[in-house]
């Protein structure tokens, strides 16, 4: 009987998963966390604050102070906790740009989660009309902010990367769909020796610029615009293509990689950084597969010989996969 009520229990719990997840979309979208930076407020500050019903915000509010995000500290106050810091705007870690993307977009997609699983299609273009891609680029807003969104998780993931790769006797290297720079950011200042190059869509490029002119590292960093489906920037030692091939359907990703190769000499290095799945994969990589194929369609993880047999078709050699103290690998292979 007591089983019973626990398995019960554990399956109600997952169904509450979007629940707090909407809870969370929306005190962040209203900028809750924002608000109470400088200290407790009360829930009428708060709902005068952002144009709220207060008693509908303070029913919110409990449900954030049960998740540890916020606590009720006298009666209808609030502060913040430190897990907050994450969902404020301008702190270096938050995780805001990133929250608001999942709920104006993954929120609203994932609704058509059984379309993607019996056709194998996008649940993105089906909601919204147009690729994820295309509908980001539409507005230079929404642009930044998946940009920033992508940078904020970066920016956790290259510290797993410079902890696990030796970069020291590389002297170029170019970052293939490298976003902002985020990656390249963090190399260049470790290794004061390498020159690099970050190859971009036209758009990124930019505002990529902005920030390596920010840092100083604008006449060490080489930036081109173009496409990974034509040409690409040639003989470099060391080609990266980070959270780039998981986006793509096995075709698309051998044109990227044998794009790679044909502007790469003999015994040069090309790291394909991303999950790679195997038996141990945690739940949010998984997930993360799932959510390739809702937003992308063409978007999946790989397992280590599914990426190998990609490799060995685009003219490569599989060398290594280093694990990372995070969800990605490094797979180093070599063109030969
Ligand atoms: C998932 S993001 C990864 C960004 C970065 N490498 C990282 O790990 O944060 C994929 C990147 O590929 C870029 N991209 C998409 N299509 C591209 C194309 N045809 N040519 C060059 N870059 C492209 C996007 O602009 C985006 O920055």
């Amino acid at each position: 009987m007591n089983s019973l009520k626990n398995t019960q229990e554990k399956i109600l719990e997952l169904t509450r998963g979007f629940q707090l997840s909407q809870c969370l979309f929306t005190a962040t979208a209203l900028g809750i966390p924002d608000l109470l930076k400088d200290g407790a407020k009360s829930c009428e500050e708060l709902a005068q604050a952002t144009q709220t019903h207060a008693h509908s915000l303070y029913r919110l509010l409990r449900v954030l102070a049960s998740t540890g995000i916020v606590t009720e500290i006298a009666p209808q106050q609030f502060e913040v906790t430190a897990m907050a810091t994450c969902l404020q705007q301008d702190s270096p870690d938050s995780l805001k740009d990133f929250i608001l993307l999942r709920a104006e977009q993954d929120y609203l997609c994932w609704k058509e989660l059984p379309y993607s699983i019996k056709t194998g299609k996008s649940a993105f273009e089906r909601t919204f009309g147009i690729s994820r891609y295309q509908y980001n680029q539409q507005t230079p807003q929404l642009s930044e902010r998946f940009d920033k969104a992508m940078s904020t998780l970066a920016r956790k993931q290259k510290e797993a990367i410079l902890s696990s790769y030796d970069f020291s006797t590389v002297d170029t290297l170019v970052d293939i769909g490298g976003g902002q720079g985020s990656l390249l950011i963090s190399i260049l200042k470790r290794y004061p020796n390498i020159n690099a190059t970050l190859f971009e869509q036209a758009e990124t490029i930019q505002r990529a610029q902005e920030l390596l002119e920010k840092e100083h590292l604008n006449e060490r960093c080489q930036t081109v615009a173009g496409s990974f489906f034509e040409a690409l920037p040639e003989g470099k030692e060391v080609y990266i293509l980070k959270h780039v091939l998981h986006n793509w359907d096995d075709e698309q990703a051998l044109q990227i990689l044998q794009n790679c190769r044909r502007v790469m000499a003999v015994g040069t290095k090309l790291l394909v950084i991303e999950g790679v799945i195997s038996e141990k994969t945690a739940q949010r990589s998984i997930l993360l597969d799932l959510t390739l194929l809702v937003s992308f369609a063409s978007g999946k993880l790989r397992t280590e010989s599914e990426l190998d047999q990609l490799l060995q078709a685009a003219g490569f050699a599989l060398n290594r996969i280093i694990s990372t103290p995070s969800d990605i690998s490094i797979v180093e292979a070599l063109a030969v």
